[in-house]
């Protein structure tokens, strides 16, 4: 491996492994979907990700691998292998039947990772109703959200998690039943709920899967944007084609691999990556249920001797924090190929892993609505540290200017874009034609990134191009933050930004003033954050809030969170031509 500051070249003959891609510049040159179309098994014209990812493995050689190797937070280890992973799916499936659910109804699933929610997914794919994922950490406000913004009539939960959902349960007039895994946690479930293991274990194995085609809906994420609530992005079996491409050719899943993706299923890194890419390649994957901790995760590695890792920015800096002699105390050999996504991976990150695992790491990009990958770095493919790399063999990137043509010259700053047409393209905004069709322009479809590409074609992030905070990877959107904070008897109107952070990218930062009869305290303060703590979740409301006399607002009434960031920050005020007069 040659190292320079600009670019980390590989020796590919010295590479732990052969890689699937061999030259991004041939596959791109060659690349046909159809193709790898015809690598899948789609019986009868069925397109079904729980066919694609379980049974199609159960029902050949991979019967008894293991699919699933999941490690509780304690420690214990519970295997499950491509048969049980059917067999256990089915059961959910056949469950779901019995309970009146019909192709296309929506399933939401709000629990941490244990083997049952992998289950429910893919029996619910199987079953054809579409799979509608909540982060576990949300609080109650943000679950009533997007349940009723998907008219959900089930949702499977914990008994943990449960309190959150029966504090609005009333509200939620579309949802008919309670699932909760009660067993794990000992609970007891209470009248009117179901007990998810009674009702798997009164269920058949068997279940024939519902002949979805590859336009039916089959997964909906929730995203935020910078006005309204976040928006639930609609995605359909076809993407199958594009988690197990991209699993092949960017995470270069090999039969025998062990895989861990550290990504929690409530986001879509969880999903497309935590289960689709690596069980449709049909390899095996760790599921740890734990949080994150420097120690525990090298120890996770070693234990299952992962091959194939793929994690977080933030995940890397707090490694970094731990220092590099911590994973040199660790057997971590079995390493091979290391990838982050969600938010930038800075130069420094990139080089770490030669440190820490002698191993380059590899950044890669993509949203809730591109469904899979889209730019990457690959293992046969020089990386230059900070850029996130070339776009997938057989997607089209550009860097577009605000009338919607390529900028062709390089390393100028401009809206990235992508063509659309690639199999895993999210088709709707549940409910929301108009905010979807706002997404494309000239014939492309506009990412809300800004970026800049070189003159080799390789992509470098420079920022959002709107107000959606990006936290620890995850996206906030500041009107759910602002919504929540003016419930607050004292908050008469609030601005939500992201405020850079060196560890989680940005931190959720509240502007707000107060109603006639409030005065700033430290004590309100806290009491607001408290508020929003209860209602959003930890990961979503705000760390900082800021009491202050007025807001800046355009004439017509809008907050201005540019000018509220600038302030922040000390940056010049830009355009304030708009700015409301005194
Ligand atoms: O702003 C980009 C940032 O995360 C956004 C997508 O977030 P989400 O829809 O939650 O999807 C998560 C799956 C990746 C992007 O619009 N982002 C993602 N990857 C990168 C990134 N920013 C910089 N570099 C990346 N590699």
């Amino acid at each position: 491996m040659v190292t320079t500051h600009e670019e980390i070249v590989k020796d590919v003959a010295k590479l732990k492994r052969r890689p699937n891609l061999e030259s991004w510049a041939r596959l791109r040159e060659s690349w046909s979907w159809d193709d790898v179309t015809r690598e899948l098994d789609l019986p009868g014209g069925m397109y079904n990700l729980g066919h694609e990812c379980i049974d199609r493995h159960a029902n050949g050689a991979n019967a008894n691998k293991p699919a699933m190797i999941w490690q509780s937070a304690g420690g214990a280890l519970e295997t499950y292998t491509y048969a049980q992973m059917k067999a256990e799916s089915n059961r959910f499936a056949n469950a779901l039947r019995q309970l009146g659910v019909q192709k296309a109804d929506r399933v939401f699933f709000f629990s941490d990772r244990i083997p049952e929610l992998y289950f429910g997914v893919f029996g619910t794919l199987k079953a054809g109703a579409i799979v509608a994922p909540l982060f576990s950490a949300f609080g109650p406000e943000p679950v009533k959200e997007r349940i009723q913004r998907a008219e959900g009539s089930v949702i499977v939960t914990t008994p943990k998690l449960l309190p959150k959902v029966n504090a609005i349960r009333k509200e939620l007039k579309s949802l008919k039943h309670v699932i909760v895994i009660a067993h794990r946690e000992g609970g007891k479930v209470a009248d009117g709920d179901l007990d998810f293991k009674q009702l798997t274990e009164a269920a058949s194995t068997d279940f024939d899967v519902v002949k979805t085609g590859p336009e039916d809906w089959s997964v909906m994420h929730f995203t935020s944007g910078t006005t309204g609530l976040p928006k639930g992005a609609a995605h359909v079996h076809n993407a199958v084609i594009g988690h197990y491409a991209t699993g092949r050719y960017v995470l270069d899943l090999h039969p025998d691999d062990i895989y861990w993706c550290t990504a929690d299923p409530g986001w879509v890194t969880g999903t497309s990556y935590g289960m689709f890419a690596p069980f449709s390649n049909g390899v095996t994957s760790v599921i740890d249920e734990g949080g994150f901790g420097a120690k525990r995760w090298y120890e996770v590695i070693q234990r299952h001797k992962v091959q194939v890792w793929y994690t977080a920015p933030t995940a890397i800096r707090l490694l970094m924090k731990a220092g590099a002699k911590l994973p040199r105390e660790h057997d971590l050999s079995s390493l091979r190929y290391v990838m982050s996504v969600g938010e930038p991976l800075n130069p420094e990150g990139v080089v770490w892993g030669l440190e820490a695992f002698d191993l380059p790491i590899h950044d890669n990009w993509w949203q809730t609505e591109t469904g899979a990958i889209m730019i990457a770095n690959y293992p046969s493919m020089p990386i230059r540290p900070g850029s996130m790399g070339r776009p997938f063999p057989g997607i089209d990137a550009a860097i577009i200017d605000d009338q919607g043509r390529e900028i062709a010259e390089p390393m100028v700053e401009g809206v990235l874009a992508v063509k659309p047409g690639w199999p895993s393209m999210f088709r709707t905004y549940w409910n929301d034609k108009e905010r979807y069709d706002s997404r494309f322009q000239n014939g492309w479809y506009i990412t809300g990134d800004k970026a800049k590409r070189d003159g080799d074609g390789y992509f470098w992030f420079v920022g959002r191009d709107d107000d959606v905070i990006n936290t620890a990877g995850h996206l906030v959107s500041p009107f759910e933050v602002e919504s929540c904070l003016i419930e607050h008897e004292a908050v008469a109107e609030a601005g939500v930004i992201g405020k850079p952070d060196p560890t989680a990218m940005e931190i959720v930062k509240a502007f707000v003033t107060l109603n006639d009869g409030y005065s700033p305290s430290e004590e309100l303060r806290r009491q607001l954050i408290r508020h929003c703590r209860e209602r959003l979740g930890a990961g979503t409301a705000p760390r900082e809030i800021e009491i202050i006399e007025r807001l800046p607002k355009t004439r017509s009434g809008k907050i201005m969170r540019r000018l509220l960031k600038a302030r922040e920050l000390g940056l010049p005020e830009g355009d304030t031509s708009t700015l409301e007069e005194d």
